[in-house]
């Protein structure tokens, strides 16, 4: 495979068959002038190219290709099996889902196929296959964009059935499988295949987010994860048959829980991922999510998403203030992107999406803030050509991990307010206020090139992962860990002989109990030198076993037990914090474990800005982002360097959302 692309591919979604041919000629005017330099298009034109189950139309896609080439655009071209025509729905009912609730959908809407539909099967491939057939040799074609945002579910007795064979794969055996479900509590046991259903909630589920077996809805959720990977290999393949070069992708969505990325990652040529960030999202989560979207290959990634403007879908759609769509943009090819594309080029006139932001507006003018503010960074990036393909090199690692995703918020107790996404977040975002670079890493990733491994909330300890982290520690990284960690296996049954199970001895504790603070509640964490931090959501009863105290808990029965702790491990160390600290002290304690493991942070002055780093070929491009609504000076270390989009000089004070990249 060929590195994916020669440029930063600049542009987005764009529909022209939704507008007139006049308009046509008006768009490539204006992208030119805005620097567009990319397209993605046939995202959802399905009904259009095919009108019928034996009759294709290619004839307006012929005329778009065509132009797009004309005007040497890179294209990103999708195959149109997100939204499905209404004769192929009208024809076989069954490629329509059966939703949680146990109702089967009829026509309409999108992203909402049976992945385990034969019908949805045989005529997404054959329109792929058409597509690659057709357009598999321009040279134009950048990249392939199959199916839009893959996610969601289905519960039909086409997906009951293969859920069957599924299982019989992985277990083997009814026994097996009743062992790993652990059946035997409130008498669930199957003695004939058939017996399995899907777990809506029509069976083991309580309300949309809990269910009364984890082992059966754990098993479900990789099996529709399996499933739509399975839609994603049919087309990919179907292409590669025409295609052998150009690279493949589909669109992710981040932390998004219903697909576990990496296993999808590894099929995938490059990641692409939409990015929506609401009005109040921290900047550190956006990061977070960049971040994870480059770990899944560790590699550069495309953002194939973004709105330039505003948001339709979001309860408040603000507009992105003036200079933070540029921002948001330098922030992302700091973390790893090599794309900016937006949804979408042009404003659509009606359905749900006529007030989504667009590079061209209702008004159809240049003369638009948001078109001037486009054009400006398409300008700004035709500057950093050899940036293309950087890596971020990083000393610390984040776990982030989707069985632990889902069985963590499948449990019932301690607490309901269990949120993985925020507490990987909470971990993640001590390093990026310190300017530390962070990779987001699998549990069954290459860990040593970090020096520090972060593994919050490691709920589900699968086989191996204890194994690969002692072996990480004795030869000298640092573990941090903490509570709800090390509880079960990979059927969500408890590992026995007291917790963190499979880590205990690595931490050199025992987790005797577990309390659970109400909101409002809360505990304290005193350190030794007498400084105290508030702590609360949850309060692990420690007994150390060779690990040392960190802080003890202030108040209720366990006052003065343990509640953080450090244990030598090998050449390694392992820290455990068994309750949510506040933020002050969190930072205390993951600063001084990312101290004594050596780490260092990209700068050593204090900054308010985010700073960035990105490098290639023994040049580092640094991004500094004003993120935080206030002018801030830039930090010492820039002074006398040249900024590469403005040639401003490294001295200036920073606007809010200004952006700056320097190359040393
Ligand atoms: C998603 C889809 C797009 C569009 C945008 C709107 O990312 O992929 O087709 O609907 O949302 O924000
Ligand atoms: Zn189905």
């Amino acid at each position: 495979m060929k590195y994916p692309f020669s440029r930063i591919l600049y542009g987005g979604d764009y529909n022209p068959n939704q507008w007139p041919r006049e308009v046509w000629q008006e768009d490539m005017r204006l992208f030119q002038k805005a620097g567009i330099n990319s397209a993605t298009v046939n995202v959802f034109s399905w009904a259009k190219i095919q009108p019928g189950e034996e009759t294709y139309d290619f004839s307006e896609l012929d005329d778009i290709i065509a132009m797009l080439s004309r005007e040497n655009f890179d294209i990103v071209l999708a195959t149109s099996t997100g939204a499905m025509p209404a004769w192929l729905v009208k024809r076989y009912p069954e490629v329509g889902r059966v939703d949680y609730e146990g109702r089967r959908h009829k026509f309409g809407q999108r992203h909402n196929h049976c992945p385990n539909s034969p019908a949805y099967q045989k005529f997404a491939r054959a329109l792929a296959s058409k597509l690659a057939e057709r357009y598999g040799g321009n040279p134009h074609i950048a990249c392939w964009h199959v199916n839009n945002e893959y996610g969601g579910e289905c519960f039909c007795e086409n997906c009951e059935k293969a859920f069957r064979v599924w299982l019989r794969k992985k277990y083997g055996t009814l026994d097996a499988l009743n062992k790993a479900w652990n059946t035997e509590f409130w008498g669930h046991t199957f003695y004939d295949w058939d017996e399995i259903v899907a777990p809506n909630a029509l069976s083991e589920g309580i309300g949309r987010e809990k269910t009364a077996f984890a082992g059966i809805s754990l098993d479900y959720r990789r099996f529709m994860s399996d499933s739509l990977l399975e839609n994603y290999k049919l087309e990919r393949d179907a292409i590669r048959e025409f295609d052998r070069e150009t690279p493949i992708t589909t669109n992710l969505m981040g932390t998004y829980k219903g697909l576990d990325y990496f296993k999808w990652a590894k099929e995938m040529d490059v990641v692409s991922w939409d990015n929506y960030p609401a009005y109040n999202t921290p900047w550190s989560l956006t990061a977070m999510r960049h971040d994870l979207m480059r770990g899944l290959k560790s590699a550069p990634f495309m953002l194939m998403e973004q709105t330039p403007s505003q948001q339709n879908w979001q309860a408040y759609n603000s507009l992105k203030k003036p200079g933070q769509m540029r921002a948001q943009s330098l922030q992302t090819i700091a973390h790893g992107a090599d794309t900016i594309q937006f949804f979408q080029l042009r404003r659509s006139v009606g359905a749900c999406e006529k007030f989504h932001g667009a590079v061209i507006s209702h008004s159809g003018s240049e003369d638009t803030r948001v078109f001037k503010e486009v054009s400006r960074l398409g300008a700004e990036l035709q500057k950093l050509p050899e940036l293309i393909g950087a890596g971020n090199p990083a000393e610390v690692g984040v776990f982030f991990d989707w069985d632990n995703y889902w069985a963590l918020e499948y449990t019932s107790g301690p607490t309901v307010d269990l949120k993985y996404e925020g507490q990987i977040h909470q971990y993640y975002r001590y390093f990026y206020d310190h300017h530390t670079p962070v990779d987001m890493v699998p549990v069954d990733g290459d860990f040593s090139k970090y020096k520090v491994i972060c593994a919050p909330m490691l709920y589900m300890v699968k086989e191996g992962v204890a194994e690969a982290l002692e072996k990480f520690v004795a030869e000298g990284g640092t573990l941090v860990t903490g509570f709800m960690s090390g509880l079960v296996d990979e059927s969500d049954n408890v590992h026995l002989g007291g917790y963190p199970g499979p880590l205990r001895k690595l931490c050199g504790i025992w987790v005797e109990e577990i309390d659970a603070l109400a909101p409002g509640q809360e505990n304290t964490l005193q350190f030794p030198d007498g400084t105290r931090a508030k702590c609360g959501l949850l309060c692990d009863r420690i007994r150390l076993e060779g690990a040392g105290a960190l802080a003890h808990y202030g108040e209720d029965f366990y006052a003065g037990s343990p509640a953080a702790t450090k244990h030598n491990f090998g050449k390694g160390m392992v820290y455990y914090i068994g309750t949510q600290p506040d933020k002050e002290g969190l930072a205390r304690l993951l600063g001084g474990a990312a101290a004594q493991a050596g780490v260092k942070p990209l700068l050593d002055e204090e900054t308010a800005l985010e700073v960035a780093r990105r490098v290639k070929g023994g040049k580092e491009y640094w991004f500094v982002l004003n993120l935080t609504g206030k002018a801030q000076p830039l930090p010492r270390c820039f002074a006398g360097d040249m900024d590469l989009l403005t040639s401003r000089d490294g001295s200036a004070e920073m606007e809010p959302f200004d952006g700056m990249v320097f190359c040393k």
